[in-house]
């Protein structure tokens, strides 16, 4: 199902690869335009290149606050105008609580978390000056269940943090046209859950934990990222989506 996103340009941080991939297809098969933010050059480029004129690659780590800034501002210049912003850029972190470092959950709270609110904060100025727009910040149900399919505690704790992080932009950026949706995905085939596709016990234990028995294809992300992005949501904002297959089941 196709989202309309005629004349319309996104920012897809993470869109080199997996969930963000399809957020960049679904966005042009709705006739829209796209700016993608990753630190992997040479897959955006690739990517980019296949799509034609009007679309743009910049490259930046979400870790970097300069790095995330300048490119969102290089790509609102090259671009004319800016839509929405999606926020799919993310890494995992999968140790046992008792082994994860300093370093490890820093590390992971910066691009996950930090690198998130970086994106907000500098898309949210230009909406304020220019009408309003739409964001959508990729979580997980790790931040609702503290983890434990795939990312463990320090991941757990990042999605956390951008679920709330997601409600405060919402609810700060309201009055100025501004929503700010949140999706949370349960395990899906990507690149980030290799090494669970690859170890069939792991693999069966979280697949018997979905209601629906299996893992996403990430186009079935895409779907809801797609669709908060896009104004059939047009009242929709401050939600955390669940796309789990039912695990989180909450009400
Ligand atoms: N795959 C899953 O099961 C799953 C489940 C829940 C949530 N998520 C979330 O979905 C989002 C997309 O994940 P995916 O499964 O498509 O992963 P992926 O590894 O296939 O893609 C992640 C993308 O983010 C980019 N990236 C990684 N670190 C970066 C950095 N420091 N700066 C800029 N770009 C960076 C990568 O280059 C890649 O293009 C992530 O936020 C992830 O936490 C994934």
């Amino acid at each position: 199902m196709a989202f309309d996103f005629t004349n319309k340009t996104i920012i897809v941080t993470g869109g080199a690869n997996g969930i963000g991939l399809e957020v960049v297809h679904g966005i042009i098969e709705g006739g829209g335009k796209v700016a993608i933010l990753d630190i992997n050059e040479e897959a955006a480029r690739e990517v980019v290149e296949g799509l034609g004129e009007g679309n743009f690659f910049f490259k930046a780590d979400m870790s970097s606050s300069k790095e995330v800034r300048e490119a969102i501002q290089n790509a609102i210049k090259a671009s004319g105008k800016i839509d929405g912003l999606v926020n799919c850029a993310g890494i995992v972190s999968t140790l046992p609580f008792e082994e994860v470092s300093d370093e490890e959950f820093e590390r992971t709270i910066k691009i996950n978390l930090n690198g998130t609110f970086y994106a907000n904060s500098e898309i949210f100025k230009y909406f304020k000056e220019n009408g309003g727009g739409r964001i959508v910040n990729v979580s997980s149900v790790a931040g609702k269940v503290g983890g434990g399919l795939l990312g463990t505690s320090a991941y757990a704790t990042s999605k956390a943090g951008v679920n709330g992080l997601t409600k405060a932009v919402a609810k700060e950026g309201g009055k100025y046209g501004i929503a700010c949706n949140a999706v949370c995905p349960s395990y899906t085939l990507t690149k980030m859950t290799n090494d669970l596709q690859t170890n069939s016990d792991k693999h069966q234990r979280v697949v018997n934990m979905i209601p629906l028995g299996r893992a996403a294809q990430p186009k079935e992300i895409a779907q809801m990222i797609l669709f908060f992005a896009s104004d059939a949501a047009s009242f929709v904002t401050g939600e955390i989506g669940d796309v789990d297959g039912g695990i989180t089941l909450d009400g």
